[in-house]
C-alpha cells in the first residue's frame, strides 16, 4: 500500500551518546563543542538527522537519563549557547536534530521533587508516586524495578514510599495529575518553539501504572518480582499520550519517536498510525528481546518479528529500523563475528536492516564496526544497570566469575565506550582521561582507517544512505519476506512501482547456496564481496556475503 510522504520517512537518523562522542576540552567527557566539531563527519556519513542523547542538568546517575532540570544544559556538557550553536551548525549542513524527551522520571534532584518529597501538603506532592505502605508499612507491593531491586523506596522525610520503575534516583512522574502533564508540555513546547526537530521519547511505554498497584504473582516467594506487565503499555496509556501529542507535536513539523518496549505490532497501528498515532514511529523491542540473552542470532523467529512488524504497518505507520543504541550491545560482538570477520559480518547485519521500510537509525560507532569490551573489574564498569545486577547477583551468591561473564554480555557499558576517532593515544578521543575505558582495540578499529580503507564498513554504510536516498521503492515500497525458514540467510524483496529489489545476507560464517531464478536480476547495485559473475541467479554465499539487487517487476 501507498506511504504518504513525509521528511523523516526519507531521512537516516546518527544517535550520538554525547559522553562518549567527541571530548573538546580535554576533561575526558565527551561534550556539546565535542559534536559541533564532528558535524561534517556526520553529514559526510550522509545523516539527514542527529539524536542527541541527554545534555540537560543531571547528577548523572543513569548518565543523564535522571534529568534535574529540563530546561537547562550540564555544565559538562556545556551551555545553552553551545546548543544554540550545534542547533544552527546542524540546520546550516541541512541536517536536523531531535532530542532526548525523559518524561517517565525525573531525577530525584530535580525542583519538582525536592519539594514533593519536603511535605506531604507540599503543592507538588502528587507530581510523584507516594504510598504509606501496607498495613504493616511495608513496601506497597513486590514489583521489581528495571534496574533491580523494588520499584519502591523509604523517604525518611515524610515516611511514606515513592516509586520509581527505574533507579532511585529517578522517581516516576504522576502522569494522572493533570498539573504534571500539563507542566512536561510547557517544557516540550518550550523546546519546539526553539527550533529542535523532534524527540526520541524514552521510556514512555511506563507512563500508566496498573492502579491500586496490586502485587504480582510470586510462587517462588522472592522478594521482589519483574513487574512489567504491571507498568508497561497499560490500558489507558492511549489517552495520555493522544493528548501529549496534541498539545505538543502536533502543533509543529517535527518527527518523533517513543522507545516502546511491550507494544506488538497488532498494537503499534495505534501507536503510529498516520492521522492519530502518538508518535510518528516507535522502537519496538521484540527483536532485541529475542536476542536480549546473548545467544547470538535465532534467526527464523527474528525474520517472523521484523516481517510482522513490516506487514502490519504497511500503509499504515512507520517503522523505526535499528539493531544499536546507547542500551544494548555491539552488533557485530553479540550478532555477528568481532574477529576476522567484523567487516563482512558489520556490512551484512547493516544491509539486513537498512532495507527494511522505516526509517533506519544508526548508533555511534555502529558505522565502524566498534566491539563490546571486557573490563577486568566491576569497579571499572559504569552502567547503572549491569552494576546493580551484578552486585545482586554476587549477593546472591553466584560466583564472581560467573557473574563477571554476564557482565561483560550484557552492560550497556559495551556500547558506552568512546568512540574510536584515529589511532592516537586514547583514540583521539580525548586528550585527558576519558570517563569510561576506552576499547584497545582502537588501534585498528576507529575511524580515521575506516575513511582510509574503501572497504570499509564506513563506506559501505555510506553507499547505503547513497542508495536508499535516490530509491523511492527502496524508502517506500512494500516488503516481502522470502526463504521464510532459512536458518541462516534473511532475504526480501521491496516492491516498487515498476521495480523490485532483493537483499540477501547472510548471517552467519559457513556458505549457503542460493537459488533465485524465479526472478530477473536487472543490476547488481551493492555487495560487501566481490561477485564477478553478477547477474546469475544461482550462487554460494560466503560467510557473512550481503547482496543487494534490482530486479525488473
Ligand atoms: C530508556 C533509556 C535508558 C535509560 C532508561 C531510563 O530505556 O534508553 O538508557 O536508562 O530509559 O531513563
Ligand atoms: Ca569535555
Amino acid at each position: 500500500m501507498q506511504q504518504s510522504k513525509q521528511w523523516w520517512k526519507e531521512a537516516v537518523v546518527y544517535q550520538i551518546y554525547p559522553r562518549s562522542f567527541y571530548d573538546s576540552n580535554g576533561d575526558g567527557i565527551g561534550d556539546i563543542r565535542g559534536v559541533i566539531e564532528k558535524l561534517d563527519y556526520i553529514k559526510g556519513l550522509g545523516i539527514d538527522v542527529i539524536w542527541l542523547s541527554p545534555v540537560y542538568e543531571s547528577p548523572n546517575d543513569d548518565n543523564g537519563y535522571d534529568i534535574s532540570d529540563y530546561q537547562d544544559i550540564l555544565e559538562e556538557f556545556g551551555t545553552m549557547d553551545d546548543l544554540d550553536e550545534l542547533l544552527a551548525e546542524t540546520h546550516k549542513r541541512g541536517m536536523k536534530l531531535i532530542m532526548d524527551l525523559v518524561i517517565n522520571h525525573t531525577s530525584d534532584e530535580h525542583e519538582w521533587f525536592i519539594e514533593s518529597r519536603s511535605s506531604k501538603d507540599n503543592p507538588y506532592r502528587d507530581y510523584y508516586i507516594w504510598h504509606p505502605g501496607d498495613e504493616e508499612g511495608n513496601r506497597p507491593n513486590n514489583w521489581e524495578s528495571i534496574f533491580g531491586g523494588s520499584v519502591w523506596e523509604w523517604d525518611e522525610e515524610t515516611e511514606e514510599y515513592f516509586m520509581h520503575i527505574f533507579s532511585k534516583k529517578q522517581p516516576d512522574l504522576n502522569w494522572e495529575n493533570p498539573e504534571v502533564r500539563q507542566s512536561l508540555y510547557d517544557m516540550v513546547n518550550w523546546w519546539l518553539d526553539k527550533g529542535i526537530d523532534g524527540f526520541r521519547v524514552d521510556a514512555i511505554t511506563h507512563i500508566k501504572k496498573k492502579p491500586g498497584f496490586p502485587d504480582l504473582p510470586n510462587p517462588l516467594n522472592k522478594d521482589v518480582v519483574p513487574s512489567f506487565e504491571y507498568h508497561m503499555n497499560q490500558p489507558g496509556i492511549g489517552e495520555h499520550l493522544s493528548e501529549l501529542a496534541n498539545e505538543t507535536f502536533d502543533q509543529y513539523n517535527v518527527m518523533t519517536v517513543g522507545e516502546a518496549n511491550g507494544v506488538d505490532a497488532k498494537d503499534a497501528k495505534n501507536w503510529v498510525e498516520e492521522e492519530n498515532g502518538y508518535f510518528d514511529m516507535i522502537f519496538q523491542f521484540e527483536h532485541v528481546n529475542l536476542w536480549g540473552d546473548n545467544q547470538g542470532l535465532d534467526l527464523v523467529p527474528f525474520k517472523q518479528i521484523m516481517t510482522r512488524w513490516q506487514e502490519e504497518l504497511d500503509g499504515v505507520g512507520w517503522n523505526a529500523l535499528y539493531i544499536e543504541n546507547h542500551d544494548l550491545v555491539r552488533a557485530v560482538s553479540s550478532l555477528g563475528d568481532d574477529g576476522d570477520k567484523r567487516k563482512a559480518s558489520g556490512k551484512a547485519l547493516g544491509m539486513m536492516y537498512f532495507f527494511m521500510q522505516g526509517t533506519p537509525f544508526i548508533y555511534q560507532g555502529q558505522e565502524i564496526g566498534m566491539t563490546n569490551i571486557q573490563l577486568d573489574s566491576l569497579d571499572e564498569y559504569d552502567d547503572i544497570e549491569s552494576v546493580n545486577r551484578t552486585k545482586i547477583m554476587i549477593e546472591e551468591g553466584i560466583v564472581f566469575d560467573e557473574a563477571m561473564e554476564y557482565i561483560w554480555d550484557n552492560s550497556r557499558d559495551n556500547v558506552r565506550t568512546p568512540m574510536q576517532w584515529d589511532s592516537s593515544e586514547q583514540a583521539g578521543f580525548t586528550t585527558g582521561t576519558p570517563w569510561l575505558q576506552i576499547n584497545n582495540n582502537y588501534v585498528d578499529i576507529n575511524v580515521q582507517e575506516a575513511l582510509a580503507d574503501p572497504n570499509s564498513i564506513y563506506h559501505f554504510y555510506k553507499k547505503m544512505i547513497d542508495i536508499r536516498r535516490e530509491s523511492e521503492t527502496l524508502i517506500y515500497g512494500s516488503y516481502e519476506l522470502i526463504e521464510a525458514d532459512h536458518p541462516a540467510v534473511y532475504a526480501y524483496l521491496r516492491h516498487g512501482e515498476d521495480e523490485k529489489y532483493l537483499i540477501v545476507t547472510n548471517l552467519f560464517n559457513d556458505h549457503e547456496t542460493m537459488d533465485f531464478s524465479d526472478y530477473h536480476f536487472e543490476e547488481l547495485v551493492l555487495s560487501n564481496y566481490l561477485v564477478t559473475d553478477e547477474l546469475k541467479t544461482e550462487f554460494t554465499l560466503r560467510p557473512y556475503e550481503a547482496r543487494l539487487y534490482r530486479l525488473s517487476k
